[in-house]
């Protein structure tokens, strides 16, 4: 195991019915005129939007608004945000929504205090020295921006989406009510669930030797959303199922399963460059590219497939040929895909396969060069990656 230091600084306030404390926590980290972010409508719809108001109003927080944020979330509202934040003096930002609002309001954060494009951040040429406190009401499982000190946002100006970090973006509190998701259509519930699944394999893939305890933690997370994905879908007003989701997806991304080892993130973003090109949901592509790049990677370390297969799919471990047994769980994870309603190839994504040398280009992998991770990638790797993933097929 790799040395770390690991600090997970955010207050998770888990439960039904725990919207309601939102204007205290907001009180107990420091806000007292609040940016509410949120998204298209589903929270207005539910009736969220108004008891949160509501909360806050009880705490005395004066309260601005910024709506109508989109999923694959674009530069256009964090700019909008900033100024809004300037010109009203806001404190806090709180996002009520999905990874798409938490990441908005997490740029709005960083770029407030900035004396410059906040998009320096996710294009590398600044790194963050303040933000405003963020804190979060999640509505759907999946990103796991709630507990991770990550943002995803596009450029609009060239479609980029990049990613900023900092533990700076980490939320002061997140509060997880699972009967929120209920509401959530089965696709967004298994998009949710494919995305935590793709956070967990890629800290699983490592090639750092003897990390029992975090393969260990990282399988439990696996398992649990192998058995409560499709009981969520089954029933969606299933409150266990949606609570073990909700957890399992904060633990996905907020690092405690991927301490202390090399971690890969390449299907991350090979994926990226296909929720910006399509405007596709995240986890959607997710679902085509990572048993791709699995099929493509498999090679390099056919045991650590292999122990996947048997402890998470329950494969038979074939002892003269582990290969064949790594094939075998990348396959069983394409079927579980499947029959959870995900797009298993580029068509039923809705991707071009003729794309393929443009999606390869905003990589941007150099001539001679490679992305670091559990196998090094170079363009052509890219490129054979995204070819399987065109034509992939359930076995
Ligand atoms: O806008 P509304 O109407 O709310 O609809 C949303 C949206 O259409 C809907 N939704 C959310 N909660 C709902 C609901 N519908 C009904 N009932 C509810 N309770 O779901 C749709 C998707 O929302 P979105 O926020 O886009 O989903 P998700 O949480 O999957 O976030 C995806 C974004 O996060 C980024 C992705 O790249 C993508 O841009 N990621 C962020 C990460 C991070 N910050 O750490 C890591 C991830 O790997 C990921 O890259
Ligand atoms: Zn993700």
């Amino acid at each position: 195991m790799e040395n770390f230091t690991y600090c997970s600084p955010t207050e998770f306030v888990f439960g039904k019915g725990s919207e309601s404390e939102c204007g205290r926590y907001v009180r107990k980290y420091g806000g007292s005129r609040v940016l509410l972010v949120y998204g298209g409508g589903s929270a207005v719809r539910s009736g969220l939007i108004d008891r949160i108001r509501a909360s806050l109003e009880k705490e005395n927080i004066a309260l601005h608004e910024l709506s109508g944020i989109q999923p694959n979330p674009l530069d256009t509202p964090v700019y909008e945000g900033i100024a809004l934040c300037r010109e009203t003096g806001a404190d806090f930002l709180l996002a009520v929504g999905g990874g798409s609002v938490i990441d908005t309001a997490k740029a709005i954060a960083a770029g407030v205090p900035y004396d410059g494009d906040f998009w320096d951040f996710y294009s590398g040429k600044a790194q963050i020295a303040a933000a405003l406190p963020v804190g979060t009401v999640l509505t759907i499982a999946a990103a796991g921006s709630e507990g991770s000190g990550d943002s995803v946002i596009t450029k609009t100006d060239g479609m980029l989406k990049r990613g900023a970090g900092s533990p700076l973006l980490r939320a002061r509190f997140s509060i997880l009510n699972p009967a929120l998701t209920q509401t959530l259509p089965a696709y967004q519930t298994a998009c949710g669930a494919t995305d935590i699944m793709a956070h967990v394999f890629e800290r699983y893939f490592t090639n750092t030797p003897e990390v029992e305890i975090t393969d260990r933690l990282c399988e439990a997370v696996l398992l649990t959303m192998v058995k409560e994905t499709p009981r969520a879908i089954a029933d969606p007003d299933n409150y266990d199922a949606r609570a073990n989701i909700m957890w399992a997806g904060t633990v996905a991304h907020n690092n405690i399963v991927g301490v202390g080892r090399q971690q890969d993130w390449n299907s991350h973003a090979l994926e990226h460059e296909l929720s910006a090109l399509y405007n596709v949901a995240h986890g959607a592509g997710l679902a085509v590219i990572m048993p791709a790049w699995m099929e493509h990677v498999c090679a390099h370390d056919p045991m650590r497939f292999a122990q996947m297969a048997v402890r998470v799919f329950g494969c038979q471990m074939n002892f003269a040929d582990p290969m064949q047994t790594a094939k075998a769980g990348i396959r069983a994870f394409r079927r579980f895909l499947h029959g959870i309603g995900m797009p298993v190839n580029f068509a039923e994504l809705g991707a071009d396969e003729a794309d393929i040398p443009l999606l390869v280009e905003k990589l941007g992998i150099p001539a001679g060069g490679s992305r670091q991770g559990f196998m090094e990638l170079t363009a052509a790797d890219a490129e054979a990656i995204y070819r399987i993933a065109a034509h992939a097929e359930v076995e």
